[in-house]
């Protein structure tokens, strides 16, 4: 009876989602309704969004070259070896490792995930940083795979791979996946060789287009993950991928000064490591309204939010833990330099 006055309640609320980036079809009834998703609720805001984030584009198109966008279109992603001459790049990889800063970490089955977070007291002090994410390489890209000319959520990334004991599990981040129902973009500038045994970045060439038989997957995972009031970043198998015509997926091995940057409403995993292993990027992901009509609306127009983005949704999930309203996910492990393991961490 409560959860009925609840979910009654709040029906105004789960009606307005489905114009959201909210992809869960656990929290959501409307979502989560697998008749609604039989009928294509998902699959129509799969195409809406699909159709208005390539509307968007077009006012981006200028930030990149045709090569670029030629290449965006046919893989789903754009690779850019040697991206700064030597000397910048040197200074850049310099900078950061010498970055003493407050830092957070995540656990995810074997694996450790650090963000150092590139706020604007960091970048001031180091300049090579700053000409990085100022450079049009950096936010061309970004922004014309997201879809918006808003500013990303920028860190330094760790990644501690089979940090921990075997008995934690496996990365959940292993399993080849789409992050969401819609175009989303993540960017990873590696300071270092990413060797082919160490977890690099892998991604099925083409799977961010939306073909036929892609859609017919979308509508048949969306029934399923109403039943089993599953999540909405869909897992895809081997055999599926056949049945999608697309290919085995690509790993991105490469030599430091190399960026990836790739629309994760395409297929992506981390890579198995066969041992323990660090790596080192500059890391940024986009993920604002996807039924946005407009290009721009940035929030980092707003006091105090511009380069802040990594930190401010970590200032709310605290507040949220004293308030006993939600978990822990980001622990604090205080200044350690990226790449550095820490005593009271798991890295
Ligand atoms: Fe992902």
């Amino acid at each position: 009876m409560l959860q009925q006055i609840k979910t009654a309640v709040l029906l105004p609320w789960y009606a307005i989602s489905i114009f959201t980036g909210e992809k869960s079809f656990r929290r959501n009834p409307i979502l989560g309704s697998v008749r609604l998703n039989r009928r294509g609720l998902h699959v129509w805001r799969v195409k809406l969004a699909a159709r208005i984030v390539a509307w968007r584009r077009q006012y981006l198109e200028y930030m990149i070259s045709d090569d670029d966008r030629n290449a965006y279109d046919a893989n789903g992603y754009i690779e850019k070896r040697d991206l700064l001459p030597p000397d910048l790049f040197a200074a850049l990889v310099t900078e950061i490792e010498n970055l003493r800063v407050p830092a957070r970490e995540m656990y995810e089955g074997n694996a450790v995930t650090r963000r150092t977070p590139l706020t604007p007291d960091v970048v001031k002090d180091n300049p090579a940083i700053k000409a990085f994410l100022e450079s049009k390489e950096w936010t061309g890209l970004i922004r014309y795979i997201g879809g918006f000319d808003v500013e990303p959520v920028i860190s330094v990334q760790t990644i501690f791979a089979e940090a921990t004991p075997k008995g934690k599990g496996k990365d959940p981040q292993t399993n080849l996946h789409m992050d969401t129902f819609h175009s989303t973009v993540k960017a990873w500038f590696f300071l270092y060789d990413v060797p082919m045994d160490e977890g690099p970045f892998t991604y099925v060439r083409g799977s961010h287009k939306l073909t036929k038989r892609r859609l017919a997957w979308q509508k048949r995972k969306s029934v399923l993950s109403a039943q089993n009031h599953a999540g909405g970043a869909f897992r895809i198998s081997p055999g599926e991928l056949k049945y999608l015509h697309l290919p085995e997926p690509t790993a991105f091995a490469v030599p430091a000064n190399t960026l990836v940057v790739g629309d994760t409403f395409g297929f992506h995993a981390r890579g198995a490591s066969s041992r323990a292993s660090v790596r080192v990027e500059i890391y940024a992901s986009q993920r604002p309204n996807p039924f946005l009509p407009v290009v721009g609306l940035d929030t980092a127009a707003l006091p105090l939010v511009k380069g802040r983005k990594q930190v401010i949704p970590w200032v709310f999930e605290d507040l949220a833990v004293k308030l006993g309203l939600g978990k822990q996910k980001w622990f604090s492990v205080g200044r350690p330099k990226p790449g550095e393991p820490v005593a009271n961490g798991k890295g």
